[in-house]
C-alpha cells in the first residue's frame, strides 16, 4: 500500500512539478519533433540546444543536432575577446567565433579571466572547433576556495569526457578524470600534485589524446596515463575510453553552492563562502588563462573523405560511428535545428524564429558529475547546479546566470541532467517519506 501511494505520489509529483517550460530527455526517452535537440542538461529545445553539447542519442534523431565543426590547430592569445560569442548569439559558425560562452569572462594584461560574481554560477568558455583526438596544452592559474571549482576538459556530444579540475580546497594538487559516455565510475579520478600552488603560480597542463592513450601532464612531466587497453569491458564487448569528438571547455563555477547535494559539496571541499576575501577585494572569483594551444591529430582511417564537420551515423556513440562530412555547421536563426537550419533565415532575430528553448541556461558546471548522485562524493569531476543564485531548483527560466545587468547568458553547453535529477528525487523522496509517515 505505501509502495503504491508512494509510487502514485512520485508519478504524479514527476509530472506537475515539471519545469514550466521544458521537455526532458534522456537515454530513454528522445526530444520530440517540435523540439528535437537533446543539451547536455537534458533538456528539448532549437537553436543553441542544436550546437555545442547537443546529444544526438537523445535527441529526435541523429541528424537533429548541427553537424560538429572539425578539429583546427592553433594556439589562442588573450588580447581581446573578439573571437569570443555570447551564447545567445551563436549560431555555429566557428570560422567566425572560436568560442562561445556564458557568464562573465574578461581580459586583463593578456590573459583570459574567468569570474564567478557573488551568487552567479560562474563562467563557461567552450571551443567551437572539435578535438578528434590531439594535444591540448594550457597556462593556467586556478580559483581558490572552498566550494571553488575551475576546469580545463575536453567534452563529448556523447559525453565522453578528459578532465583536469582544481578544487580549490586543494591548491596543491590537481584532479585528473575521464568518463565513457557519461557513464559514472568513481575510481576514474585522479590527483596529480602540482610542486607549487596552483592558485599563486601558472602551470602549464597538458592532455595529450591518442586513440589508444592518454597522458595527462603538468610542466611537462607525465602524471597520468590511461590505455584504451585498460577500459576494455568484457561484459559490455567495447572499450570505455574516451573516443568521440570532443570541444575543449574552461570554466569556472561553484560546486559548493548551498543547494547542491551533498556529495558535490563535499567533494569540492565544503560550502562556498560568498564573503571570501577574493569576493571582498574584486567583487568574484575567478581563474586565469594564458595561452593555449591545441594540436589537432588524423582522425581514424576510415571515417569518411570530408572535410568541415563530424556527425554520428549510427546511435551507439562509439569512434566507428562518427564521419567527417562536409555538412553544414551553421543555423539561420535559434528557431532553426539540424532539421531545418534554414528557419528564420530572413529574419533571425524575430520572435517567430526564437521560440521557447532556444538556448539552454548555464546551470553551472562542467561536464559530467558523479559528485552528484555519489553517496560520499569522494572523487570524480562534481560539478555545480542552481540557477543564478542559489534558488534551489525550480527555475528553468533562461538568462538568470547574469549579475543583474541586462544580459542573458546562458549555458549553451555543460550539464547537470544528474544534478537536477538528484535534487529533484531528493525532494520528492521527502515528499513522500512525510506523506507516508
Ligand atoms: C548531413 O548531410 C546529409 C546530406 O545533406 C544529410 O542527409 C544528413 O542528414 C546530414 N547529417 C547530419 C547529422 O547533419
Ligand atoms: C562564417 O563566418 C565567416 C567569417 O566571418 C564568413 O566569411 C562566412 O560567410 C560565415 N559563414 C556563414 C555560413 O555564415
Ligand atoms: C553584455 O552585453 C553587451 C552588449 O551586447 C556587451 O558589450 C557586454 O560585454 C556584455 N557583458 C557580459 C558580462 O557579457
Ligand atoms: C555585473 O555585470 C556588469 C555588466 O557586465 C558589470 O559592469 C558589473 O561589474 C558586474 N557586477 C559584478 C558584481 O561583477
Ligand atoms: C560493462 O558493461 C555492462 C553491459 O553493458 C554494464 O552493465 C556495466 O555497467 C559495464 N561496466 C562498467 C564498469 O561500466
Ligand atoms: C512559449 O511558451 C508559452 C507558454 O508555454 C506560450 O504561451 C508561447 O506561445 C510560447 N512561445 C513560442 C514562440 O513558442
Ligand atoms: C565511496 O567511497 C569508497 C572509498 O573511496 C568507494 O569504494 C565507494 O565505491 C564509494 N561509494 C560510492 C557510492 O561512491
Ligand atoms: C536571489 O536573487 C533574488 C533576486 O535577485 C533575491 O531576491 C534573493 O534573495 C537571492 N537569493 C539568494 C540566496 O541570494
Amino acid at each position: 500500500m505505501v509502495h503504491i501511494v508512494s509510487s502514485l505520489l512520485l508519478a504524479s509529483l514527476a509530472s506537475t512539478f515539471a519545469w514550466a517550460d521544458s521537455i526532458m530527455c534522456d537515454a530513454n526517452k528522445k526530444c520530440p519533433e517540435k523540439y528535437p535537440c537533446c543539451s547536455q542538461y537534458g533538456q528539448c529545445g532549437t537553436g543553441a540546444f542544436c550546437l555545442g553539447g547537443c546529444d544526438p542519442l537523445q535527441s529526435y534523431s541523429l541528424d537533429s543536432c548541427v553537424a560538429e565543426p572539425v578539429c583546427q590547430s592553433k594556439t589562442y592569445k588573450w588580447d581581446n575577446l573578439d573571437s569570443a560569442a555570447l551564447n545567445t548569439k551563436y549560431l555555429g559558425n566557428a570560422s567566425a567565433s572560436d568560442w562561445v560562452y556564458s557568464g562573465f569572462p574578461k581580459i586583463e594584461n593578456g590573459n583570459l579571466i574567468l569570474t564567478m560574481p557573488k551568487n552567479s554560477v560562474g563562467t563557461l568558455f567552450a571551443n567551437n572547433h572539435y578535438v578528434w583526438y590531439g594535444k591540448i596544452t594550457g597556462k593556467v592559474k586556478s580559483s581558490r576556495g572552498k566550494g571553488v571549482v575551475s576546469a580545463f576538459i575536453l567534452l563529448s556530444d556523447v559525453k565522453d569526457e578528459i578532465d583536469f579540475e582544481f578544487v580549490g580546497s586543494d591548491l596543491a594538487n590537481v584532479q585528473t578524470n575521464y568518463y565513457w559516455q557519461g557513464v559514472l565510475n568513481y575510481n576514474n579520478g585522479g590527483k596529480a600534485p602540482t610542486g607549487t600552488s596552483t592558485f599563486d603560480d601558472w602551470h602549464e597542463y597538458e592532455i595529450d589524446w591518442k586513440p589508444d592513450v592518454i597522458t595527462w601532464s603538468v610542466d611537462g612531466a607525465v602524471k597520468r596515463t590511461l590505455t584504451r587497453e585498460s577500459t576494455w569491458n568484457e561484459t559490455g564487448k567495447r572499450y570505455q575510453f574516451p573516443q568521440t569528438p570532443s570541444r575543449m571547455q574552461l570554466s569556472l563555477w561553484p560546486a559548493g553552492q548551498a543547494s547542491n547535494p551533498e556529495g558535490t559539496i563535499q567533494w569540492a571541499g565544503g560550502e562556498i563562502d560568498w564573503n571570501s576575501q577574493d569576493i571582498k577585494e574584486k567583487g568574484y572569483y575567478y581563474a586565469e588563462f594564458g595561452e593555449i594551444t591545441v594540436q589537432c591529430y588524423d582522425p581514424p582511417s576510415n571515417s569518411g573523405n570530408g572535410k568541415k564537420s563530424y556527425i554520428f551515423t549510427k546511435d551507439d556513440g562509439l569512434e566507428s560511428s562518427v564521419k567527417m562530412t562536409n555538412n553544414d555547421t551553421v543555423l539561420a536563426s535559434l528557431g532553426a535545428t539540424g532539421l531545418n537550419p534554414n528557419l528564420g533565415a530572413s529574419s533571425p532575430s524575430s520572435s517567430s524564429a526564437t521560440g521557447n528553448n532556444s538556448v539552454p541556461e548555464n546551470r553551472g558546471g562542467s561536464g559530467n558529475e558523479p559528485g552528484a548522485s555519489a553517496s560520499n562524493g569522494t572523487s570524480g569531476s562534481g560539478s555545480g547546479s542552481g540557477n543564478g543564485n542559489g534558488s534551489s531548483d525550480s527555475g528553468f527560466s533562461q538568462g538568470n546566470n547574469d549579475n543583474g545587468s541586462s544580459n542573458r547568458s546562458n549555458g549553451a553547453s555543460s550539464p547537470n541532467e544528474h544534478v537536477m535529477r538528484g535534487s529533484l528525487f531528493a525532494v520528492l523522496v521527502a515528499i513522500v517519506v512525510l506523506v507516508t509517515l
